[in-house]
């Protein structure tokens, strides 16, 4: 099986990404709280690349029919009605509802891997479920991190590997062999042994830095649970449903 890991966005736009499965990964925050939301019951989430995107989209459909959510510098934006914290998706709140999210580095992400086939959505809290969607498909197999600011972000590259090894296990492959890229092998073997210390690792990256400086610590410990979700969120026509 064709895996392929790209740390940023720029790298994976170096390759064609049709034909290809894209699993998007923003550990802290969006796609953990993409997942929480679907979890919870919002009917979809629309991916906006940037604010102004979001806000037209929002009131192209009608600004009170969704709940706009997003952050920037990990605080929500002013004027919306949801920032980026999983905790703050709850049934009462997102339940039924429809969301249109920008967030600064995991919704352009998501934007950028439409070219592919599918595109799924994981998380450490999906992390199972991701594998095993990705290894029933069967097909070549794109991991988008979404890192940050356009760098690398070491609990993207985690997630990554972690996802891949659960892979490798559900399609009952070996890790690694030809058709995995350098930076597959590199994630997976550097995820082999972190995920009892997911929380602390999590902490330490800039990422985790940032939202304890923001007050928003919670999160990371919540972000850092394995497989608390059975459910892979898909893109399809522009937006991310079950
Ligand atoms: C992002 O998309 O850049 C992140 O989810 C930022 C954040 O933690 O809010």
């Amino acid at each position: 099986m064709k895996i392929e890991v790209f740390f940023t966005p720029a790298e994976a736009a170096t390759v064609d990404l049709e034909g290809r499965v894209a699993v998007v990964i923003d550990t802290l925050r969006a796609t953990s709280t993409i997942v929480e939301a679907l979890a919870n019951g919002a009917r979809g989430v629309l991916p906006a690349p940037s604010l102004e995107e979001a806000i037209r989209v929002a009131q192209n459909i009608g600004r009170s029919e969704v709940l706009l959510c997003g952050e920037r510098r990990s605080l929500r934006v002013d004027g919306f009605d949801l920032g980026n914290s999983p905790l703050e998706f709850t049934e009462d709140r997102v339940g039924g509802r429809s969301l249109v999210m920008t967030t600064t580095n995991g919704t352009p992400a998501i934007v950028a891997g439409s070219a592919a086939r599918r595109v799924l959505i994981a998380s450490f809290l999906n992390l199972s479920a991701a594998a095993e969607a990705v290894a029933s498909d069967g097909g070549p197999v794109a991991v988008v991190c979404a890192g940050r600011e356009r760098r690398f972000a070491l609990e993207d590259a985690i997630c990554a590997g972690a996802l891949i090894r659960r892979v490798a296990a559900a399609a009952g492959l070996d890790e690694g062999g030809g058709d995995w890229n350098d930076a597959a092998r590199l994630a997976a073997e550097y995820a082999r042994g972190m995920e009892g210390s997911l929380e602390t690792v999590l902490r330490g990256t800039a990422a985790g830095r940032q939202l304890i400086e923001a007050g928003l610590e919670a999160d990371i410990a919540y972000c850092a649970t394995l497989d608390r979700h059975r459910i892979v969120p898909e893109l399809r026509d522009h937006q991310m449903t079950l």
